[in-house]
């Protein structure tokens, strides 16, 4: 037999026909940040062109994601108070929910509400659960996370997303949610999320750095591989809809990893450092932002990810209407 070395060369509008990644506007979720007050649209200084916005004013970012086809929303609230225990988190009064409801009653089902489940915002220690002493107290805080997980159902959220890193937290909140008559909202669960310095610039904009020591009790060593697919494994007993790898970039090999121990849809998170990365690498003149942005977004979903949270979403739906990509 003779061995042909081939390489396929379709012409440049042909390749849409054997390209092996595909990419829809459809599967981009977009983190809005929703601050306390009224009339508020104030641009975040660590998060170049993303808003800090009160509830009342959100549905312009709504509105303008909808115009480049992007219809899934990632919610994370910025209250005026903070205490011990993150009580702004469950409130019914609270910013995300007040968010909730006016977004649920001005368009319905044609968006898809995600909310961050996590008490970090609210604590004014800035962990992610109560404390014990200088340590997180993970028992103490899953009830917490249950009662802020059915607030949000009840203000109208399709989707809870725990990205505490508790142990046990995604059995709490499908009990808790349940017992509410929501069993239709599902938990889609932060279930590997590293310790990452990659977080910088969204602890800047949502104001939830820790104020002593660091997360690394709950959230994961980054040299870890196997216990990523111990996470995704649990997560997924526990009944969690979907999951989450979080970051994007720096972890393809652990989105493929977990893609092939879990049957479960993937979401990637591609967070504040990386995209705080891409602006300033094209500002400094060093980087195209388009290409980059194009090339890092297909990444994730070449690894395995089907959808991808990115501050980039509007854009990289306009990437893919332009036939750029996808
Ligand atoms: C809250 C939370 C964080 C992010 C999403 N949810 C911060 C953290 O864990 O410190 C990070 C998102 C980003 O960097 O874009 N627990």
């Amino acid at each position: 037999m003779q061995i042909r070395p081939r390489r396929l060369r379709l012409g440049e509008n042909m390749r849409g026909l054997t390209r092996e990644t595909r990419i829809s506007e459809t599967s981009l979720i977009y983190p809005l940040f929703v601050k306390e007050g009224a009339d508020i649209k104030d641009p975040i200084p660590s998060l170049e062109g993303q808003f800090h916005f009160s509830p009342d004013r959100v549905c312009e970012a709504v509105d303008n994601s909808l115009k480049s086809g992007v219809k899934s929303f990632l919610l994370f609230g910025l209250p005026d108070h903070k205490d011990e225990a993150g009580s702004g988190a469950w409130l019914s009064e609270g910013v995300v929910q007040v968010a909730l409801r006016l977004l649920r009653a001005r368009y319905n089902g044609e968006i898809t509400l995600i909310t961050d489940v996590c008490l970090c915002e609210y604590t004014n220690h800035g962990h992610c659960g109560v404390l014990k002493g200088e340590t997180v107290d993970n028992d103490k805080t899953l009830p917490l996370l249950a009662k802020t997980a059915v607030s949000h159902a009840q203000a109208g959220a399709d989707i809870v997303a725990p990205s505490d890193m508790m142990d046990g937290r995604v059995n709490v909140i499908r009990d808790a949610l349940d017992k509410h008559s929501f069993t239709d909202t599902a938990i889609l669960s932060y279930a590997v999320k590293y310790a990452s310095k990659f977080y910088g610039p969204f602890r800047n904009a949502a104001g939830s750095a820790p104020s002593f020591g660091d997360r690394r009790t709950y959230q994961m060593d980054f040299h870890n591989r196997r216990e990523a697919l111990k996470e995704a494994i649990l997560d997924t007993l526990e009944g969690a809809d979907m999951l989450m790898v979080k970051p994007a970039m720096a972890y393809g090999d652990i989105i493929a990893a977990v893609r092939e121990v879990s049957n479960l849809p993937l979401a990637a998170y591609s967070v504040s450092g990386e995209y705080a990365m891409i602006k300033s690498a094209a500002r400094a003149g060093l980087i195209d932002e388009y290409g980059v942005m194009c090339e890092s977004a297909v990444a994730s979903f070449r690894a395995g990810a089907d959808m991808l949270i990115t501050y980039y979403a509007n854009e990289i739906a306009g990437a893919i209407q332009k036939g750029d990509i996808g």
